[in-house]
């Protein structure tokens, strides 16, 4: 199979096709994922959330973050495997951001990192692409700053806002990013990054005009019930598949129907 590459990525966007993306964050799953044919696998620190449980993506660490990122790198046979720098790890410190993008290219193997935020660490970025390792930009609602924003809600609907994306955006093309995700934005404002800019927008909760598109795994797959955000489209209920299966299990134990003289040796 041929290998999804930064520069297959930029190809999509001047070809006009939209690039599928979505998380995941251990080997089963990540083998899932890339045979359906996803362009970018990204190890967000959302397993900050979805696996250990957090109310926020704060706690989570570099070491967490890459064994999440080995885990998915040893299944993945095709996609781009982007891995989220943590919070604490490359801001306002670029020789720290660089020994952290250092150690994850090194010890799992992924092919790029994401960083979130614009001019306030171009130093962290421009340090990291100079070592030769890609970077992916991540704009508009950056959880990592979530007690500075107070809320989840959809941000730079005002002038002001939208306007400091833009130049982000702009920055974070010039200095040689190669994607951007924008997170929960207005979709005119979307549209207009994505027409500002050479380089992919990737975009969840910001409308249909960006680049591509990225969600949760689980979020997608059904598997939380309660985070029903109105981006969110639901390709799959595995809550229910899954705590049937297993109250199944459970019945078949009790009632002694498993195992059977078939599933005995
Ligand atoms: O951590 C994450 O899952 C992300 C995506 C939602 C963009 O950063
Ligand atoms: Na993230």
């Amino acid at each position: 199979i041929k290998r999804v590459t930064t520069h297959s990525i930029q190809e999509m966007k001047n070809r006009g096709e939209k690039i599928s993306c979505l998380t995941a964050y251990d080997f089963s799953m990540g083998g899932i994922v890339d045979s359906a044919g996803v362009e970018i696998i990204l190890v967000g620190d959302s397993a900050s959330n979805v696996m250990a449980g957090h109310e926020t993506t704060l706690p989570i660490t570099l070491d967490q973050m890459i064994y999440h990122a080995a885990s998915v790198v040893r299944a993945v046979k095709r996609a781009l495997v982007v891995v989220d720098l943590p919070f604490g790890s490359y801001q306002g410190n670029s020789e720290e951001a660089l020994r952290s993008a250092i150690r994850i290219m090194k010890e799992s193997g992924a092919h790029a990192v994401k960083l979130e935020g614009g001019h306030e660490i171009k130093e962290s970025i421009t340090r990291i692409l100079s070592a030769g390792v890609p970077v992916m930009g991540h704009l508009g609602l950056t959880p990592q700053s979530i007690y500075k924003f107070g809320t989840y809600s959809v941000r730079a609907k005002e002038e002001e806002e939208a306007q400091k994306l833009l130049d982000d955006a702009r920055l974070l093309d010039e200095i040689g990013c190669f994607a951007v995700v924008l997170e929960k934005i207005p979709a005119t404002l979307t549209k207009t990054v994505s027409e500002s800019i050479s380089i992919p927008t990737i975009g969840i909760g910001a409308g249909a005009h960006a680049d591509g598109q990225i969600l949760v795994l689980h979020d997608l797959l059904g598997i939380n019930k309660e985070f029903k955000p109105r981006f969110l489209r639901r390709y799959a209920d595995l809550h229910t598949v899954m705590h049937e299966a297993i109250a199944h299990y459970v019945q078949d134990v009790r009632s002694q129907s498993f195992p059977n003289e078939k599933e005995s040796y």
